[in-house]
């Protein structure tokens, strides 16, 4: 089987460069190009992170893409400070190539509109703004991808920024409802699953022990973010494309509070067409949904093992393709 060819969105971010470190390991996967966003860190910031990590990777010949550096509905980014000032738990990692200048929504919506349809697969790990403004300029472009995995939300259980709201929905709730509602074919990593994910300190030792530039890396990063937030989200996405048999899932009508009330950003879903109907009508909704597969398990020593490998496996060059 030729490897798939994938573009991933994120804002890096310590989990993030995670997922990344694992897309450029994965002999199964082709990894075209990376786009950020304004998310954990301002775009200013998590452009130059993605690249390093790349180069850290060997990848040094997938380009690294900047985009929309605020959310749509808002004025400000909403931040934090979770993975540290510069995003990468204060890890001093060489810049060693560029950001390259074309902007992301540009780059998202050429990849898509010149791959064959069906064929290009996206995960999102930040604020899902890129995506939403690809859609908004070049309306049934996300349609066109594979599939969209995405990590944000929190279904069947609390958020982590407000008790509604996951912080990647939370940072840009009314992209995250465009992207939802798109109609691509889309897989919804949330808090339901991610909470899963948790890195025992022996996992992370185990890191450490490998003793390569990369492993070394990537256990001083997580050591910085772990007694914060000890979960692999953004692997969770990435890792499903590796290995399905990973993860399991339903397939829910899904929907995001986008309006500025107590639950902004909350993902709202519901399993049958008579639950849409209810919710809809509790909530003075306009009744309009997505669908999309929730996923909610993980086999989590398998997800470690899998991430432990690949960290170990790395650096491995990559040329442009
Ligand atoms: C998400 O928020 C960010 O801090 C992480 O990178 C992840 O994408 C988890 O809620
Ligand atoms: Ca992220």
């Amino acid at each position: 089987m030729p490897p798939l060819p994938l573009l991933i969105d994120c804002d890096p971010g310590i989990d993030d460069a995670l997922a990344l470190l694992l897309a450029a390991a994965a002999p199964g996967l082709a990894l075209h190009a990376v786009t950020c966003v304004a998310g954990n860190r301002p775009v200013e910031q998590t452009a130059p992170n993605a690249r390093r990590i790349l180069d850290l990777a060997g990848a040094h010949g997938v380009p690294v893409h900047a985009g929309c550096g605020r959310p749509l509905a808002q004025a400000e980014p909403r931040s934090n400070l979770v993975h540290g000032a510069d995003g990468l738990g204060g890890v001093e990692l060489p810049l060693q190539g560029r950001v390259d200048p074309r902007h992301a929504v540009d780059v998202l919506i050429d990849a898509l509109q010149t791959a064959p349809a069906g064929t290009l697969h996206l995960v999102a790990l930040g604020p899902l703004t890129n995506l939403a403004l690809a859609e908004l300029r070049a309306s049934g472009v996300l349609k066109r991808a594979a599939r969209i995995d995405i990590m944000g939300g929190s279904a069947d259980r609390p958020g982590n920024v407000t008790p509604h709201a996951e912080f990647n929905f939370h940072c840009d709730p009314l992209a995250a409802d465009i992207v939802l509602k798109s109609g691509a074919d889309v897989q919804v990593f949330g808090l339901d699953v991610t909470a899963q994910t948790e890195m025992s300190e022996a996992w992370r030792a185990s890191l450490a022990t490998l003793g390569t530039p990369v492993a070394l890396a990537a256990h001083a990063m997580l050591q910085a973010y772990a007694h914060i937030d000890p979960l692999l989200h953004d692997a969770c996405p990435v890792a499903a494309l590796i290995d399905p048999t990973l993860f399991s899932g339903e397939t829910r009508r899904m929907r995001v509070e986008w309006r500025d009330t107590e639950s902004e950003g909350r993902l709202v879903t519901a399993t049958t067409d008579a639950d849409a109907s209810a919710a809809a009508i509790s909530q003075g909704g306009s009744g309009s949904w997505g669908q999309g597969r929730l996923i909610t398990t993980v086999d989590n020593a398998r997800l470690l093992a899998l991430v432990r490998d690949s960290v170990a496996s790395l650096p491995r060059e990559i040329a442009n393709s």
